[in-house]
């Protein structure tokens, strides 16, 4: 956690007056959006944040961060975290399920930032299985694809497991184990399913990657 808590608080340092911010979704960019309000209260910098969650809008607003659309500003600066980064800075997200409107958010910014402890660096992608947001109709159909192209899908199931995870676009989350050659091919292929909204692969858009170590902050670019 203190790790995460330094990363965020790194991030949060980063933004200026007058950016309009891309605010990522879990653990890690909780710090962010919370030291961010602090900033917006303490320095009184005029700043707007784009959510990428339900999770991010309320914890948003809870920290008095004005929030606004893509449909009225753009994105100067993204900040997100990832449940893996390999040495091109392709990642895989989607760990809290909110992968669609993160790459939506991410990919639409000036600059996009990652924020992560050592843990989610790798050397190849694919411990970590692809979260695929699929439309609950195509459930059955998408699995077959999903295992014709060699993955290996489980379906995320809710904490009590009486029922799949339902994401905010009221959507589920096949978690498919693949052997991840070429991230790039793999994304693109998978959104070609029909009934695949979006994948949490997300290759080649990361400017800057923030890892906190315990011997201190790395930057990878
Ligand atoms: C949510 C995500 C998260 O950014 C990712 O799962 C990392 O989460 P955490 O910061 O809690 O480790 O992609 O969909």
């Amino acid at each position: 956690m203190e790790l995460k808590r330094k990363v965020g608080y790194e991030a949060a340092n980063l933004i200026k007056d007058g950016d309009v911010v891309g605010l990522g979704t879990g653990s890690t960019t909780h710090y962010f959006i919370e030291k961010l309000g602090n900033r917006i209260e303490i320095e009184e910098i005029s700043i707007m944040g784009v959510p990428t969650s339900y999770q991010s809008f309320y914890l948003a607003m809870n920290s008095k961060i004005p929030i606004t659309t893509l449909d009225e500003h753009n994105v100067d600066i993204a900040v997100d975290g990832a449940d893996e980064v390999d040495p091109e800075l392709n990642l895989i997200k989607g760990g809290g399920a909110a992968h669609t409107l993160e790459k939506i958010v991410d990919e639409s910014a000036k600059q996009f930032i990652v924020i992560v402890d050592g843990s989610k660096i790798v050397t190849e992608l694919g411990s970590f299985p692809v979260p695929v947001e699929v439309i609950p109709h195509a459930t059955r159909t998408v699995k077959d694809h999903l295992i014709a192209m060699g993955g290996l899908p489980t379906l995320r199931m809710a904490e009590r497991k009486d029922g799949p995870v339902v994401t905010d676009n009221g959507n589920f989350i096949y978690d498919v184990k693949f052997d991840i050659k070429n991230p790039k091919k793999l994304e693109t292929e998978l959104n070609t399913i029909p009934g695949v909204v979006e994948n949490g692969i997300f290759s080649q858009i990361v400017d800057q990657v923030i890892v906190g170590r315990d011997s201190g902050i790395e930057i990878l670019k």
